[in-house]
C-alpha cells in the first residue's frame, strides 16, 4: 500500500524520507560501474513431472498431522516441496508441522505479493499481527518496510514479493533457531525457483542465516552482493543484498542512514540488471 499524507495524497519523496527517519535527503552517491555477469554450474533438478516425485508430494500433502515431527525423511521432504506449485506449497505450508513452531502458531504465512516480482524481500518470520492476519510485515515494523520500499519507488505486491525465513511465529517472537530456519528451507527455496526474481534483499541476520548459510555479523555482510545459484534461470546466479531488519531500525534510529544506503545500492543493482537484460550480477563495485 503506497504511503499516504495524513490529508489522503501520496506523500513526495522527501516526505517519504522524512517518514522513515532520513531527512535531509540523502544525495546517491555517483554511479558507478556495475560488473555484470552470467555465471553458476547449471544444476540439474529432479523432473517436476515424475511419478515418484508427485507421489511424494500427495503424501505429504494428504497425511494427517504428525504431532510435530514429519514422518517424511528430510531429503524425499525437501524434494518434495521442490516440486510443488504455488496451490501445493500454500497447502503444504498451511499444514506443516515439520518444527515446533507449528504448535503455537494460528496460521502459517507463505509470503505476499507479486509471484512474477523482480524484487524479493526476505524477512526473518511472522509476529503477532502478521499471525493474526497471514501476511508478512503488517506491524509496526512492515510500515516502515512499506515506507522503506516507497522510498526507492517501490511498492507491496508491485513487482515486490515479500516473504520470511521462517513460516510460522516463533513464541514471543524469538529469534528462530537454526534447525528451524532450516527446516523452512525448502519452502523458501521454492518460492525463490517459483519467483525467480532479479534481485533479492535480506532483512537482518535470520533471512542471511536462512539464504546464505552461517552467516557473521550483519555489518560484515553489508555492502556485499552475494550469488544464490538459480539453476532454473539458466545456470544465471540471482544477485543478494543484505541491510537491517525494520524492527531493529525502530529501535536503533542512528543505522537507518546505513539501511538506505543499502537500499539505494540495491536499487542502483537493479537498474543495472535491467539495463543489461540480465538476470544475474556477479558484483557491485560501489
Ligand atoms: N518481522 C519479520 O521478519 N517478518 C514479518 O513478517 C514481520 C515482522
Amino acid at each position: 500500500m503506497m504511503a499516504k499524507k495524513p490529508s489522503g495524497g501520496p506523500l513526495t519523496h522527501v516526505q517519504l524520507l522524512r517518514e522513515i527517519g532520513l531527512s535531509p535527503q540523502w544525495q546517491l552517491r555517483e554511479q558507478r560501474a556495475v560488473a555484470l555477469a552470467a555465471q553458476g554450474v547449471p544444476v540439474t533438478l529432479p523432473d517436476e513431472r515424475c511419478p515418484a516425485m508427485a507421489n511424494a508430494i500427495a503424501a505429504i500433502t494428504e497425511l494427517p498431522p504428525p504431532p510435530v515431527a514429519t514422518a517424511v525423511p528430510a531429503f524425499a521432504r525437501s524434494q518434495a516441496i521442490a516440486g510443488m506449485s504455488w496451490e501445493q506449497l500454500q497447502h503444504s505450508v498451511a499444514a506443516c508441522r515439520a518444527c515446533v513452531l507449528c504448535q503455537q502458531r494460528r496460521q502459517a504465512v507463505l509470503g505476499v505479493g507479486d509471484v512474477a516480482a523482480g524484487w524479493l524481500f526476505i524477512g526473518e518470520g511472522p509476529g503477532a499481527e502478521e499471525d493474526a492476519r497471514g501476511e508478512p510485515f503488517v506491524g509496526p515494523a512492515g510500515q516502515l518496510l512499506d515506507a522503506m520500499l516507497a522510498a526507492i519507488g517501490l511498492q507491496r505486491g508491485k513487482d515486490v514479493y515479500i516473504a520470511n525465513a521462517v513460516k510460522c511465529r516463533p513464541p514471543n517472537n524469538r529469534t528462530p533457531e537454526a534447525t528451524e530456519i532450516a527446516t523452512c528451507a525448502p519452502y523458501l527455496q521454492r518460492q525463490i525457483a517459483l519467483i525467480q526474481p532479479r534481485l533479492i534483499v535480506l532483512l537482518g541476520r535470520a533471512a542471511a542465516h536462512a539464504l546464505l548459510g552461517e552467516v557473521g555479523s550483519l555489518a560484515s555482510l553489508r555492502g556485499q552482493t552475494f550469488a544464490y545459484p538459480a539453476p532454473q534461470a539458466g545456470g544465471h546466479a540471482i544477485p543478494v543484498v543484505v541491510t537491517y531488519h525494520p524492527a531493529y531500525l525502530l529501535r536503533t534510529l542512528t543505522d537507518k542512514a546505513k539501511a538506505w544506503e543499502d537500499l539505494c545500492r540495491a536499487r542502483r543493482l537493479m537498474r543495472a540488471i535491467q539495463a543489461t537484460g540480465s538476470q544475474a550480477a556477479q558484483s557491485l563495485h560501489a
